[in-house]
């Protein structure tokens, strides 16, 4: 298992390129078994285990996929002989969860290992599960595993107790090609969510209203092939906006869509930083120290989860006290014992981290314990005195491209050293 090395105290100055959005691609990718007519092609698609995970579980079931140089994948899903995400595969991956809809909605049938918990919570998909019986499958839960039938899917009304980012994006895409007309309330509307339909659109489905909290899809009989190139990854990005804070640096984030990324935005600007947005791209200086800021995650627009342990970690060298709610998952607090290692001073009770902001931290070796938390791990490496090193890196590659690569290119004195 890799270490990141990093020697800290350093502040970043460049322009970055992001990548495209992990949390739009996974989806997309699911939906290509859906396509009985044509290949799916995916532009600049990121580099990542996650990216690499999917492809691997959807060639076991027969889908033919090739990636060019230009990380462009192009998926047949014309021979897929069998209907079945194996625990292997899955248990790495929880968006694995994501072939369920689509394969039951073409092919009547699914068998699809339930994805389990991680470091970050339970990761329930009752959700998910409630609303394909609503829509006449029939789903027996045997031996870790969703055993899903149904000669075809009917439309139905949908309500969701909670908003669920993939619960939502697994029921559209079974109601695809549905018999009817399908309605979702309580809908997820992130921006990756968007995107997907619009993609699902360009493959024949009639979807509306969505990005709002109602979507209406009306079943057609068949969907084909499609191109599409996903939005950049505003998480990715966020987390870039946040190195430039942390380190006091001056960082131009390009190839973002910075209405995406509006609530870190605001908060960071809060902060101190001088941030302007352009068309498609933002640069984001800060040349004090950051001001403590409280943040409450939520279901967008609000403040992003994938980006509470970032702000966490500049909370840490913050002038003041602050408080990071976390609302959405109950243990997504895994990367605070490692910022303590580092010399944070910071509590948890219940769902609330309360911050006492130092005006320095320490290297230390620190371990990452799930994909954001390395990220934020990384942060206070770059910020800190001394040298961090970093085990356990592979969180980090699920979901960052190329991160030291990018890192390195504005200045960062980071590398990685295999163990
Ligand atoms: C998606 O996870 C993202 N993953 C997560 O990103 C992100 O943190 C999360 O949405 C919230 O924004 C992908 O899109 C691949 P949820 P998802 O269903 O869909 C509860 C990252 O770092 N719930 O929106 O699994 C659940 O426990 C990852 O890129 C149920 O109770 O999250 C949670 O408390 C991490 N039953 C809440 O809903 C269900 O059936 C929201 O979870 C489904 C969810």
């Amino acid at each position: 298992m890799d270490k990141l090395l990093i020697q800290g105290n350093q502040s970043l100055s460049g322009s970055v390129k992001i990548s495209g959005a992990k949390n739009s691609v996974l989806p997309m990718l699911c939906a290509s078994v859906m396509s009985s007519k044509g290949s799916v092609e995916l532009e600049n698609v990121p580099h990542l285990h996650d990216v690499t995970t999917t492809t691997r579980l959807l060639t076991q079931m027969g889908v033919r996929v090739t990636m060019d140089e230009f990380m462009k994948i192009s998926l047949d899903a014309n021979d897929i002989h069998n209907l079945y995400a194996p625990y292997d595969l899955v248990k790495t991956m929880r968006s694995s969860i994501l072939v369920l809809g689509p394969l039951l909605t073409r092919f009547g049938e699914a068998k699809v290992s339930l994805p389990g918990g991680c470091a970050i919570g339970m990761r329930p998909v009752d959700m998910h599960l409630e609303a394909l019986e609503k829509m006449g499958a029939e789903i027996k839960v045997e031996s870790g595993y969703i055993h899903a039938k149904s000669k075809r899917l009917k439309g139905a009304n949908i309500i969701f107790a909670t908003k669920s980012v993939t619960g939502t994006e697994n029921i559209i895409m079974a109601a695809t090609l549905a018999d009817g007309t399908t309605k979702i309330e309580n809908a997820a509307n992130e921006p990756e969510i968007i995107d997907l339909c619009e993609f699902l659109k360009k493959m024949g489905a009639k979807i509306s209203g969505h990005g709002t909290d109602t979507v209406e899809i009306e079943g057609v009989a068949s969907l084909c092939g499609a191109s599409h190139n996903p939005l950049p990854d505003r998480i990715e990005a966020g987390t870039f906006m946040v190195a430039a804070a942390i380190t006091r640096g001056d960082i131009e984030i390009n190839n973002i869509i910075p209405a995406h990324s509006q609530a870190v935005i605001d908060k960071l600007t809060e902060a101190g930083a001088d941030i302007t947005s352009m068309n498609n791209s933002v640069r984001v200086k800060m040349n004090k120290r950051p001001s403590a800021i409280n943040i409450e995650t939520n279901a967008y627009p609000h403040f992003p989860t994938d980006m509470q342990a970032q702000i966490t970690a500049l909370n840490t060298l913050a002038k003041g006290e602050s408080f990071v709610k976390e609302n959405i998952f109950e243990n997504r607090f895994m990367h605070i014992q490692e910022l303590q290692r580092m010399g944070a001073k910071i509590t948890v009770k219940e769902n609330i981290a309360h911050i006492t902001g130092k005006d320095k931290l320490y290297g230390a070796p620190v371990m990452a314990t799930d994909l954001r938390a390395s990220a934020s791990l990384i942060l206070a490496g770059l910020a800190a005195e001394g040298i961090t090193e970093i085990g356990r890196v592979y969180h980090i590659d699920r979901g960052y491209d190329c991160i030291e690569e990018k890192l390195q290119l504005i200045g960062a004195r980071i590398s990685r050293k295999p163990m």
